[in-house]
Order: structure tokens, then sequence, then C-alpha cells
């Protein structure tokens, strides 16, 4: 037989051969030691010298090619099978697993939240060192130098000039020492005060921490300012409540609530009773802290306000213990 004719079938066969049995068996029918091409070589010998070498030369390369089809048909029907094998092991009755999306800390997002919210109405972001020294923490602030806040039981001291800052209320000297007003900046940030850790305090939380200054500042757009801000947080329908307080930087100053979120102002457990919920410190900034860092306070006036996050996150999210925040109790922290 003609030894093309031998590849051409041979070649059809690995073609149509649909195992890897029914493959093996056509190479050995082919190839075999008593296969069709093996006999066709050994049957050369029997042939003149001139025919051998033509011949044997067309044989051997028949020969090469359809070892190589046969590789190439073997690869194919291997991977068939394998994939049809791992389907069949594929059990579609099992319930699927589910994947695992990440998510930032409740604590973050409030945070961003007031952040985005202020810096919408005009106010930049700055930030400043938690470990602070007592002039800035204080002194600067028009803090008495016989004032209790500065005790050692009421803040954290590193040594005899440091401190860990214990609000973030020093950020408005750092920024009014550098720059000229106007100034409209908000400071966010870690603060510290060795609290008892309880449901209502932590020894280190967040704050943010507001700032204005300008010619003809007026408590009344510290009014507007915080009541706006109050309804971007909390929704329209809240109530904003000035009432006069203390504190030494600021003069005069106020403390400022929202009818609660709960009760709407009826009376409930989370405003014990009141229907208000306190949730910032603001005032007008108090001349002396004007001239503390050299500002003309008969030419400028400014109001600042400080607020904690996490109570602004307790109240948005109605959690009634602080400790939560800290504990990274995924089943918590992945609901936010
Ligand atoms: N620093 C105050 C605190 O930690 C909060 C505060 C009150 C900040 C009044 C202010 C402010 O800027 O005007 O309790």
């Amino acid at each position: 037989m003609d030894i093309e004719q031998i590849g051409k079938d041979a070649l059809e066969e690995i073609k149509s051969a649909q195992t890897l049995e029914a493959l093996d068996s056509v190479r050995v029918r082919y190839l075999g030691r008593k296969g069709l091409i093996t006999n066709f070589l050994k049957e050369l010998a029997s042939l003149p010298a001139e025919e051998r070498k033509t011949k044997g030369r067309q044989a051997n390369l028949v020969k090469t090619e359809l070892s190589t089809h046969f590789e190439t048909r073997k690869a194919r029907l291997e991977t068939e099978q394998e994939s049809a094998s791992s389907q069949t092991q594929f059990d579609l009755t099992l319930p699927g697993r589910k994947s695992w999306l990440g998510n930032a800390h409740p604590i973050t997002k409030v945070l961003q939240e007031i952040v985005e919210i202020l810096v919408g109405m005009g106010f930049e972001e700055k930030l400043g060192p938690e470990i602070e020294t007592e002039f800035y923490n204080y002194t600067a602030l028009n803090f008495p130098e016989d004032h209790p806040a500065r005790d050692q039981i009421a803040c954290f001291y590193l040594d005899d000039k440091h401190l860990l800052r214990s609000h973030t209320s020093p950020v408005q000297i750092r920024v009014m020492e550098k720059e000229k007003p106007p100034i409209r900046i908000i400071a966010p940030g870690r603060v510290y005060r060795p609290d008892a850790f309880d449901a209502s305090h932590s020894p280190v939380f967040y704050q943010v921490e507001g700032l204005y200054v300008d010619e003809n500042v007026t408590l009344a757009e510290l009014k507007g300012t915080l009541e706006v801000f109050c309804r971007r947080m909390f929704g329209e329908q809240v109530k904003v409540r000035f009432s006069p307080s203390y504190f030494p930087f600021t003069e005069p100053s106020a403390e400022v609530a929202i009818s609660c979120v709960i009760c709407e102002g009826a009376g409930c457990k989370t405003c014990k009773n009141t229907g208000w919920l306190e949730i910032l410190g603001a005032g007008m900034v108090h001349p002396a802290v004007f001239e503390n860092v050299g500002y003309d306070s008969e030419k400028y006036s400014g109001f600042a306000f400080g607020m904690g996050v996490e109570r602004v996150a307790m109240i948005k999210y109605r959690i009634d213990d602080i400790r939560l925040f800290y504990e990274n109790d995924i089943r918590f922290i992945k609901q936010f």
C-alpha cells in the first residue's frame, strides 16, 4: 500500500478517535510493533536501493508527522476527560460560599460624614499632633494656671511639658499661629483622657474641632452653621437648641443639643426624659485667645465648636454602649 494513503487514513482515524483508548488502538494499528507503518518500513529492506531510499524518507516523514498528531490529540482528549470528570464531581446542590467584603469602621464612616458636611460648607481640614505641650492644650486656650482640667488625673502627662492632647482645640492655636484670617478650618482627630472605660466613656476617642475667624463674625453665623450641620447630619426634622455654658477659650459659650432622634422630644431613656441630646460645645472665640496668637481682638472675631465623634455615631446609629466601637467584634462592625 501507498505510504501517503496509509498516512491519510491514520490521520482520519486520529481525528475521529473519541476516547484515549480508541486513540491508543489507532496508534498500535499504525505505529505499533506490528503496525502498518512499522511493517511498511520493514518491507523496504527487500526493495532496490534507489527506491528504498525515497520511500524510506517518505515513510519516516509520515511517521514523525503522525506522532505529533497523536500527541496533540492525546492532550486534547485528556483535558476533555479531566473537565468532564470534574464536572461530575461538582455538587450543584451544595450551598455557595459567600464572598466577604470588608467595610469601614462605623467611627471612620461617621467621621468621614462629619468632615464631608463641613468641607461642603467651606471648612478646610487640618491636622495637629496627638502629643501636645501644656501651652497648646491649655495655656494658649486661656485655661487659668490652676484650672482643674490641667490636673495630673485629668489628662495623660508624658513628662513635665508633654501630654496626650485632651481635646482637638489646640489645633486652633497651631493654625492661627501660622495663618492670618480669614480662617475656616476643621480639625478631626483622636484625643485622650484618663476616664473610666464605661458605657459612655473611653480613654481614647475622636473629636472634630471647628474654627472660623474673620472680621465681623457673629453668634448668628455660629448658630446658622451648626443648625445646618445638625440637619444634614441627623435629618431635616431635628431641632437645634443652644444653651449657655462655659469654656475658657470661648465667650459666650454654648452647649448645643438636638431634639432626641428616638422620641422626637417626648422623652425617653436615651435622652433621659429631657427630649434633648447634647452633641457639641461651641462659642465665640475669647479675645484672650486671639491675643495669645498675636491677632488683634478688636479687629477680628470668630466662632469655634467641638464635637465627639463617638457620641454622634451613637446617636445616629442608636448605640447605647461606646465600648462596642473598640471591641471590634466583627458581627457588630459589619452592620455599618
Ligand atoms: N474642647 C472642648 C472639649 O473637649 C469642646 C469645645 C467646646 C470645643 C467649645 C470648642 C468650643 O471649639 O468652642 O470639651
